[in-house]
């Protein structure tokens, strides 16, 4: 294969897919391979490089998927779509309506750049879609789906996209990310939390400054089980963080304000 690209020096951020680690194994690995990418990791919300990964796939022939489970609902943002820059490189892609999507679940998507990735699921059962029958152009869902007798997801994600379009998904994503520095901002500015880093989309981690582990865990937990706040938990560089991961964009800063209170007067001093 022709050389792949240099990759950058800098060292890639703990937690994103490494390209000097991934070229080093697509050049020992035997073929056929896949290389997942992540854009929108669970924990942290972090997108790998997608273009580095993207052109170490392509000088490797390499299939390319994308998941942007979480991260894929930035494209509909003009603020913060670049941060997807390298996604259109995929074969594949997964996407979550029900996170930067505001669905119900379930609305997991996968995307193909080539229908001819669907052959797969192009089965043919004479009491579902009778050869004659679809010469005749009855519609069926064999072919792009596996399932049959499910519920019809499609249709709450194309009565959104109709109704709030584009540009009314993208204000939504902006303000989620917007909330997401707002809280990070206000325990950045509190000496009673750490901040583990700037969110990449909408997920805050954080915990209480000079607390152990499993202080961080009984705080979560109290506060789920006395129904006052519901925080998601993450182990990044080898602590336990806690996790608001943001996502309604009806969130005012007083409710911030108000979440890191709890958080404060649940911590054990
Ligand atoms: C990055 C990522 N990928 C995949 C998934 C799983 O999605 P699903 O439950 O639709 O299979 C999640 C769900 O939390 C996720 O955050």
């Amino acid at each position: 294969p022709p050389a792949p690209p240099a990759p950058a020096s800098a060292p890639p951020p703990a937690g994103t897919l490494d390209p000097v680690a991934l070229d080093e194994a697509l050049t020992t690995l035997p073929g056929p391979r896949v290389v997942a990418a992540t854009a929108g990791t669970t924990d942290a919300g972090l997108i790998d490089p997608l273009p580095e990964i993207a052109a170490l796939c392509r000088a490797h022939h390499t299939r390319l998927h994308i998941d942007a489970a979480y991260g894929g609902g930035l494209l509909f943002s003009d603020r913060h779509r670049t941060k997807l820059t390298g996604l259109d490189a995929a074969h594949t892609i997964t996407l979550d309506l029900h996170k930067l999507g505001w669905q119900p679940i379930a609305a997991g998507l996968l995307a193909v750049k080539h229908p001819r990735d669907l052959a797969a699921l192009d089965q043919r059962a004479d009491y579902l879609n009778a050869d004659d029958d679809t010469e005749a152009g009855l519609p069926d869902l064999l072919g792009r789906s596996l399932r049959t007798t499910r519920r019809p997801d499609a249709l709450k994600i194309a009565v959104t996209l109709k109704t709030l379009g584009r540009t009314g998904l993208g204000a939504l994503v902006d303000q989620v990310c917007e909330h997401a520095h707002t809280l990070a901002t206000l325990i950045d500015d509190h000496p009673a939390f750490e901040l583990h880093d700037r969110p990449t989309i909408s997920t805050v981690l954080f915990r209480p400054a000079g607390t152990t582990d499993d202080a961080v865990a009984a705080v979560r937990r109290t506060l789920l089980t006395h129904g006052r706040a519901v925080l998601g938990r993450a182990r990044l560089d080898g602590r336990l963080w806690l996790k608001a991961t943001l996502l309604n964009p009806h969130t005012r800063p007083d409710d911030l304000a108000g979440l890191l209170k709890l958080v404060e007067g649940t911590t054990p001093r």
